[in-house]
């Protein structure tokens, strides 16, 4: 009698003690997925997108009459008899990236077209492509600034 006693006193002590660490692993895995949790909320969801100023190369890289697209980063370069432009490759209508054509540029999207200046030449756009400033770094290589609309027509001369 007294082994069997001592038998199940010694399973309820196992059962106790299993339970007990199970309720301890359940404890820990709480925290840490609490931890785990403020730790992802703390950490900065921010997404950077292209650069704002984007430096395309020196003056000369570029003959009169040539549209380089930088296509990352949604303008084309542009060099006419007046000087340099970068024209926003983005379509005013629903901002889908516009391609260069023969007249000047078409978006795939909706249809809208423009000529070689950003103006609207046809399609539901509503405003003409932005045009961006174009500058020189201190190495003398051109600069565009994207945070920095200009006026249609504005050219920038070295
Ligand atoms: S987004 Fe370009 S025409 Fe609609």
């Amino acid at each position: 009698m007294g082994y069997q006693d001592d038998a199940a006193a010694k399973s309820d002590v196992d059962r106790r003690s299993f339970l007990g660490s199970l309720g301890w692993l359940g404890v820990s895995i709480s925290g840490l997925i609490a931890v785990v949790g403020n730790l992802l909320y703390l950490k900065p969801t921010v997404s950077y997108g292209p650069a704002s100023r984007i430096v395309a190369g020196k003056p000369a890289d570029f003959t009169v009459g040539a549209r380089e697209v930088f296509e990352n980063a949604q303008f084309a370069l542009v060099r006419e008899q007046d000087g340099f432009a970068a024209i926003s490759l983005v379509c005013t209508h629903l901002r889908c990236t516009v391609r260069t054509s023969e007249a000047g540029f078409e978006c795939p999207c909706h249809g809208s077209q423009y000529d070689r200046n950003g103006s609207i030449t046809g399609g539901p756009a509503p405003e003409p492509l932005d045009w961006y400033k174009v500058g020189i770094t201190p190495n003398g290589e051109l600069e565009i600034d994207k945070t920095v609309k200009v006026s249609q027509g504005t050219y920038f001369n070295i």
